[in-house]
């Protein structure tokens, strides 16, 4: 359930939001929605299965191009929405989204992940120094080392980093099948509160080995491109949705899909890249009500895979 500050903080600024495509209706019906989450293992702490990417909140200093982003971030927080992904690398996502936090002064509610990719040392150091400047914040939630880039080199470094309290999790991500092996052989060695993987309805090679090692070792796993970078929506194109998804709530392909990530018991949470508020009502709306279950899961893969994409 929303807390008291935080409804009163959405209120104010959807209502002093003119260009927003928000309805006060929809909003006072988040009062009555809390969003399903799942516990990252490593602490117990709590978190919406459903986040946002921002591989596309690069937009620098334009006005015109934030405020939808702007809007976007600003439902997320009405809902109860916490993970933002972000890292060094998405040109000046982690400054926008610094920018925007502090000016939506929602700052504590979020919980924000973004990457290292130097090659150790005083580059990794001051990599992390620069994205703790960029996004505003005292201390990171979540740094992980991008596709596994120096691994050996920054994981000792984030570990120093969470030891000194400046982040709070660890972790690895990649979005590459070819990276499993590596990224098996490090659950296997390395204390790790998160990884990231690739993982949507059309791309399940990460059950067959990396979510189940996840699970067993304790580690959170948040699920990138949930979409295939869109290529989803474009696979289910003139198919309408089936009337069964009805029994889990998906009332949208959105939904369903990320139903289906989200329902796998090793997910922690999805983060679909979202920069339309529209869209970001629609994926809302799949930490919302029932998941699907182990047969419905097997259901949804069989209709996918009858559709020939
Ligand atoms: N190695 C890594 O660590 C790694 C690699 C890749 C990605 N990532 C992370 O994963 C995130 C997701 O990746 P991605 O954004 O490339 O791929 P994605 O989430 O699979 O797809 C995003 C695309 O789907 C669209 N979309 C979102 N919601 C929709 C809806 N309800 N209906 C129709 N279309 C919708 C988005 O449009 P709009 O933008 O217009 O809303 C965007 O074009 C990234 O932002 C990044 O944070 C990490």
């Amino acid at each position: 359930m929303l807390n008291r500050r935080t409804l009163l903080k959405s209120a104010a600024l959807l209502a002093t939001t003119p260009t927003s495509l928000l309805s006060h209706a929809a909003f006072s019906q988040t009062q009555n929605s809390p969003l399903i989450t799942k516990a990252i293992p490593s602490t117990g702490e709590k978190i919406p299965v459903i986040g946002i990417g921002t591989n596309r909140y690069g937009v620098g200093n334009n006005p015109t191009a934030m405020a939808p982003l702007k809007e976007t971030l600003a439902r997320f927080a009405a809902y109860g929405g916490k993970l933002i992904d972000t890292a060094p690398s998405y040109g000046s996502s982690e400054s926008v989204i610094g920018n925007l936090v502090e000016q939506l002064d929602f700052k504590d509610q979020f919980f924000i992940a973004t990457k290292c990719d130097r090659s150790g040392g005083q580059e990794t150091q001051t990599q992390i120094n620069s994205s703790t400047n960029k996004l505003k914040s005292g201390s990171l939630d979540l740094v992980s080392v991008h596709n596994m880039r120096n691994w050996q080199k920054n994981l000792p470094i984030l570990r120093e980093a969470k030891a000194a309290k400046k982040i709070r999790y660890l972790g690895i991500t990649t979005s590459r099948s070819s990276q499993y092996s590596d990224m098996a052989n490090i659950l296997e060695s390395e204390s790790l509160d998160f990884i990231q993987v690739n993982y949507s309805l059309a791309d399940r090679e990460a059950e067959k080995r990396i979510l189940k090692l996840a699970a067993d070792k304790g580690v959170a796993v948040v699920a990138n491109l949930t979409f295939g970078r869109g290529s989803l929506f474009s696979a289910v194109k003139g198919h309408e949705i089936p009337t069964w998804a009805a029994e889990f709530d998906a009332t949208s392909w959105a939904r369903l899909f990320l139903k289906y990530v989200v329902s796998h018991p090793a997910i922690t949470c999805a983060i679909p890249g979202t920069t339309k508020i529209h869209h970001l009502e629609d994926n809302i709306g799949a930490a919302m009500g029932r998941l699907p279950n182990a047969e419905q899961r097997q259901q949804i893969e069989v209709f996918y895979n009858t559709l020939k994409v």
